[in-house]
């Protein structure tokens, strides 16, 4: 088992919606992890249960053997943990750099320590040019690659992205998977909602279902694709056909 993320039968309600309903998995360290289902199947809600914005109403989630659920958003973020929002928030008015330099502060005390620290995230999310630019003024690309810099500058062990593809164009959508592979390769775990399967199947070591509240499957991208319940739930008869169709014209050494 699995000591650094453990989710153990967590529910979540709002008064009497159930966004999540006894859900319990693990994330290993180092892996990437993808957190899939359809609209409003409490991914989101989850998230916001790890990184403390939300205290579950039952189950408990530890982190590195310490238990985190009920803590509050900033201890949870000293202790490695941070995420990205759905929707992008940056400070318009502020340069990249200062952007990412907010978020460095939570382990630097002087200017000069942040400056560095963010100056590393500029690089890892290939920011560099854009560093003194006002960040409203960047393409939602380059404004998502800017919120996991943020999150990044917080030197977290796990990072949490909510949807950092959605709306992006294929290329953009490549730069970001290649961000996502470097810091995998940087040591940090990730967990990832998406909705785009091309971004997060081929990456993923693992990938969680989720499904009006409940973990419906878990397991490899290639088993996860071909679970009935998973296409009837979510993915649907037309991502299976595709699939099937790619397998053959890849023969049966295909991806997936
Ligand atoms: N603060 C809240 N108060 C009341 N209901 C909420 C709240 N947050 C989420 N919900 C409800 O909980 C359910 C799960 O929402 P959640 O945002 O977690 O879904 P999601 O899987 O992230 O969906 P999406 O893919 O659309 O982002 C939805 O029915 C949503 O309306
Ligand atoms: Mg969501």
């Amino acid at each position: 088992m699995s000591e650094f993320l453990q989710i153990r039968n967590v529910t979540m309600k709002f008064g009497e919606l159930l966004a999540d309903k006894d859900v319990s998995f693990d994330v290993p360290k180092g892996m990437i992890c993808g957190l899939i289902g359809p609209n409003g199947a409490g991914k989101t809600t989850l998230f916001n249960c790890i990184a403390g914005y939300y205290a579950p109403t039952a189950g408990e989630i530890f982190f590195e053997g310490k238990r985190i659920s009920g803590l509050p958003p900033y201890r949870i973020a000293r202790l490695g943990i941070a995420r990205t929002f759905q929707v992008v928030r940056p400070l318009k008015e502020m340069s990249v750099l200062d952007n990412i330099m907010v978020g460095a502060f939570l382990h630097h005390a002087s200017a000069a320590e942040a400056r560095k620290a963010a100056e590393r995230c500029l690089d890892l999310c290939f920011l560099e040019e854009y560093r003194n630019k006002p960040a409203g003024d960047l393409t939602i690309g380059n404004k998502k690659r800017l919120e996991v810099a943020r999150a990044l500058a917080t030197n977290p062990k796990l990072l949490l992205l909510d949807e950092c593809v959605a709306g992006l164009t294929s290329t953009e959508v490549h730069d970001m998977v290649q961000v996502i592979k470097r810091l995998r390769d940087e040591g940090i775990t990730i967990l990832m909602v998406e909705h785009i399967m091309e971004a997060i199947m081929p990456i993923a070591d693992k990938i969680v279902v989720l499904s009006h509240g409940e973990k419906i499957a878990e397991g490899s991208p290639s088993v996860v694709v071909h679970d009935p319940m998973v296409i009837t739930a979510y993915l649907g008869e037309k991502f299976a056909r595709k699939l099937a169709e790619q397998k053959a014209a890849a023969g049966e050494g295909g991806a997936l």
